[in-house]
């Protein structure tokens, strides 16, 4: 149905953004990437010289910044002070400083404000690490996806060619998940009521056709 929230969680690279836009273009659905919003936060906070390691330097500076996050799953834009940041957040300076930033519990509440907001409307499948256990526990379907760390850093590689070798590309995506379900709110964890889908052995459009399957079974 159209007020359908589709909440799918899961460790780093399982392939969460390409499942969650593809399940949401083929319903019709909006999508959100909460990932992208913590990407926004640390790129304001590098960008203003914050030592994104002093926690309190950061709770003290987390409410300057305005981000607004496009939903369409085609151009999942992401604007931070009126600027498109979506490049932005993508670069590895980001990547390599946004788990810590996303532990403090000051960042967490104020995003929560805002990922709220755009799933109150329902119809939207929302991405990230905590949306079935603490952001909209309520959604009708909850989705935990993981899958082998050399198949996860594989597949960054092959995505992104300039992330350097497979090695170093796991150990990046074994340190973000440590940090992630390591920290005391909000922690990556599999959601009550969730479905594990292991895509290793899975092609993308196996893991979409999942998905879209549990949606129409809960309508
Ligand atoms: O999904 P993505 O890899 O872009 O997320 C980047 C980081 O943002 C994660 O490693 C995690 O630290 C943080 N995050 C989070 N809670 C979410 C989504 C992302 O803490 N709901």
């Amino acid at each position: 149905p159209e007020s359908v929230v589709v909440a799918v969680d899961g460790t780093s690279g399982s392939g969460k953004s390409s499942t969650c836009r593809g399940v949401a273009a083929r319903l019709g659905l909006r999508y959100l990437d909460t990932g992208a919003q913590f990407r926004a936060m640390t790129w304001f906070m590098l960008e203003h010289g914050v030592d994104v390691h002093d926690a309190a330097a950061v709770a003290a500076r987390c409410a300057e910044p305005a981000i607004v996050s496009g939903t369409d799953p085609s151009d999942p834009t992401i604007t931070v002070d009126g600027a498109d940041a979506s490049a932005a957040v993508r670069s590895a300076e980001v990547t390599a400083a946004v788990s810590p930033v996303s532990t403090v519990p000051e960042v967490r509440k104020r995003l929560l404000q805002l990922q709220r907001e755009l799933i109150g409307g329902g119809g939207i499948v929302v991405e990230g690490r905590d949306i079935g256990s603490v952001v909209w526990p309520q959604a009708e379907v909850k989705v935990y996806l993981s899958a082998d760390p050399a198949a996860r850093a594989r597949r960054r590689i092959a995505e992104h060619a300039h992330l350097g070798d497979a090695a170093s590309a796991e150990a990046g995506l074994r340190e973000r998940d440590r940090i992630d379900s390591g920290r005391a709110t909000a922690p990556l964890t599999m959601a009550d009521g969730a479905v594990h889908i292991d895509t290793t052995d899975l092609t993308l459009d196996e893991v979409i056709d999942l998905v879209v399957g549990l949606v129409e079974k809960a309508g």
